[in-house]
């Protein structure tokens, strides 16, 4: 099956050497080809370049982008995107000064998302999350990794990876797992953490492990979390299973968390709002890659990570959704584009590497997706007619997406 994009006003990050992903001054580069041309072929994208240089093709369809831009899918690489309900009472209560520690500590918070879960059938969470997925679909997004992390029992837990796995099945996008099993401390596990974190250890992560229901596995390592020891068990215990770790590290206090990512060899460490020249230096020189949350620091009111001093010191930034009922109810990554450029005072062009190639090498899909490459899987979208790349970021809150592919195949 042949497709062929024509007439496309620009074709945005085209790769002619593909790298895994973009760090410092990188980040400021993309690639773009003027009246271009796109070619799939069986999935994979086959070949791009000028109108002008288009040789006599034979395809079985030809779709006429006119007016219209091109630009790889969104991947993102950091949702809870599996949950029941929602969490609009609690954010109520934020608005009238509540931190979200404290409202942690009453049982609201994740030990709220936790309880609805454990009492929601699978069938029900399934059929939510895929609601999710098309919404993301249609903003853009052609990859996303789903977190465990709600269920705060063995049995919870793998009822969320089985869902998790389902959708794999089921979904055109590109999905990775993720056992986040400490996540919260469960009311019944206060003032003998280590007994939680044992079960972790000895049910959670084999358990997880060996049905092959998780890809990576994740910690919530900060204040009022989980400790630094705390997350050197699991991510030692996960290791054992060849889980590489991705986690949650840096978003309330300087926890440690960081320089523990490092030491695991983590593929990401996620949120980073408390990210200072020690943090940094430990970042530097390691294949971890820091990703920030735009959408949570934005809903939680927090401070921002400071992205332009981690670029300055050479390293890479990815961002994504953070999509979840507690501090990021969003799965539009066209709006964390947009704050990437706000919020953080990104260019553009290191925006669009944070949300795309650079979160694609944090879920560990940068070979095949992140980019315009020959040979990379054809998941891209069309906009609606756009004045230049720019305009993504800068129209903030509207869907500038017209048309997705993902696979190569029309969604
Ligand atoms: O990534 N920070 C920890 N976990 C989630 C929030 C989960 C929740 O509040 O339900 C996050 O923001
Ligand atoms: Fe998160």
């Amino acid at each position: 099956m042949r497709t062929l994009i024509t007439n496309i006003k620009e074709l945005v990050q085209v790769e002619y050497c593909p790298k895994l992903r973009a760090v410092g001054k990188e980040m400021a580069r993309i690639e773009t080809v003027k009246d271009a041309y796109l070619l799939v072929e069986d999935g994979f994208i086959k070949d791009f370049g000028p109108m002008g240089m288009l040789a006599e093709q034979t395809a079985d369809r030809v779709v006429d982008a006119t007016g219209r831009m091109v630009f790889p899918s969104f991947c993102d690489s950091h949702t809870h995107l599996v949950y029941a309900g929602s969490r609009e009472i609690e954010y109520c209560d934020k608005i009238r000064g509540l931190s979200y520690e404290e409202i942690a500590k009453r049982g609201g918070g994740i030990l709220n998302s936790a309880k609805r879960v454990q009492e929601a059938s699978e069938q029900q969470l399934y059929d939510d999350a895929f609601l999710r997925l098309e919404q993301m679909i249609d903003f853009g997004s052609g990859a996303v990794e789903i977190k465990s992390g709600y269920g705060m029992t063995v049995e919870a837990e793998m009822k969320m990876l089985r869902v998790i796995r389902r959708l794999k099945e089921t979904s055109p996008l590109t999905i990775k797992s993720t056992l986040l099993g400490a996540h919260g401390i469960p009311m019944e596990y206060r003032g003998r953490q280590e007994a939680f974190v044992d079960l972790v250890v000895h049910e959670m992560i084999p358990h997880a492990a060996e049905e092959g229901l998780a890809d990576y596995i994740d910690v919530f390592c900060d204040q009022g979390f989980f400790t630094v020891v705390d997350t050197d068990r699991m991510l030692e215990a996960g290791a054992k299973y060849g889980l590489r770790a991705k986690i949650h590290a840096n978003e309330l206090a300087y926890s440690g968390g960081i320089q523990c990512a490092v030491r695991w060899n983590a593929l990401s460490c996620d949120h980073l709002e408390y990210t200072g020249d020690e943090e940094i230096e430990a970042l530097r020189g390691s294949e971890t890659m820091p990703t920030v949350l735009p959408g949570a620091a934005f809903f939680l009111g927090m401070v921002h990570a400071p992205v332009r001093k981690m670029m300055d010191a050479g390293l890479g930034v990815a961002m994504a959704s953070d999509c979840n009922p507690g501090s990021s109810p969003s799965t539009n990554m066209q709006l964390i584009l947009s704050m990437a450029c706000i919020n953080y005072r990104m260019l553009p062009e290191e925006a669009l590497n944070a949300v795309t190639l650079n979160s694609a090498y944090a879920m560990g899909v940068s070979r095949e997706l992140g980019t315009i490459a020959v040979g990379k899987r054809a998941d891209f979208y069309i906009t609606k007619p756009i004045p230049s790349y720019e305009y993504m970021p800068y129209a903030y809150g509207e869907n500038k997406v017209e048309r997705v592919f993902l696979n190569g195949l029309e969604v």
